[in-house]
């Protein structure tokens, strides 16, 4: 499908034409195109299950409002806090909702014309590591490259696995160059954060925390409640050093 312009100004090639003036300049969109296609080969797609996903149905009807106001506020400013690069940081039990919160928002980024990349940690780690491959189509800067400049970074189920201190170097340098360009994060997670730290490292969980509004999904694991097994009892996650309201 033909990428439209977000602002209705070009045709969405990023570049405007004035026949009368016989002149051309870059569109404010200009930046978005170039995103876009150097995000080419990244996964962008929202997986099947949540595909359908919204603000009016469960799992996110079932979420504590206070972080589905929080998540919905960045859903409607979304182009000015992707443009400033704040990202969300969701984390709390298993099962609470939050692949689901962060789906939505990069569903919504999707549709306005953002670039996007979609992965859950360890699938990330896995694509760099293959990229020294011999066999590899790309190269490893390049796919730095790329990851580092798409509009949004949505990393799923970080701290899920262990894994070697070489592959969490190439982690905390891709984290480390989005804080430096100011270009949005936004990652699940099971962990609190000084676990989460221990098993990625201090220096990239300090960065994401002044990049990420960090909110606290709270609430028993919706999946067991889908097939009626006994009802836990609801897990609880304190906000420990963060201040959410
Ligand atoms: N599109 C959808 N429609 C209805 N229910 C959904 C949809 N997507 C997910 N769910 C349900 O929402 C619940 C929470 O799923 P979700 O994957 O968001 O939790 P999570 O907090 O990310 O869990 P985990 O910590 O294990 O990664 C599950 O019961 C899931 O089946
Ligand atoms: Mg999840």
């Amino acid at each position: 499908m033909a990428r439209s312009c977000p602002f209705g100004a070009c045709d969405g090639s990023g570049i405007l034409v004035d026949e009368a003036a016989r002149t051309a300049s870059f569109c404010r969109c200009r930046g978005q195109v170039v995103a876009t296609a150097r995000a080419r080969g990244l996964s962008a797609v929202i997986p099947r299950k949540y595909r359908g996903v919204s603000f009016d149905r469960p799992p996110i009807t079932t979420i504590r409002d206070g972080i589905v106001a929080r998540v919905r506020a960045y859903v409607r400013d979304l182009d000015a806090r992707l443009d400033a690069g704040e990202g969300l940081w969701l984390y709390g039990p298993v099962g609470t909702g939050k692949t689901s919160l962060a789906m939505l928002v990069s569903s919504a980024a999707l549709d306005a014309g953002r670039s996007v990349a979609i992965y859950s940690l360890p699938r990330l780690l896995a694509e760099i590591r293959t990229t020294f491959d011999d066999d590899s189509p790309g190269t490893y800067t390049d796919l730095l490259d790329r990851l580092a400049s798409v509009d949004l970074l949505h990393i799923d189920d970080v701290g899920a696995e262990k894994t070697s201190a070489w592959v969490l170097e190439q982690l905390y340098a891709l984290i480390n160059t989005r804080y430096e360009d100011e270009r949005a994060v936004i990652i699940t997670t099971n962990l609190e954060r000084d676990d989460l730290a221990e098993q990625i490292n201090e220096r990239t969980v300090s960065r994401l925390e002044e990049m990420c509004e960090v909110l606290p999904v709270t609430g028993a694991d919706l999946r067991r409640q889908t097939f009626g097994l006994a009802e836990p009892e609801p897990a609880d996650v304190s906000p420990a050093r963060w201040d959410v309201a």
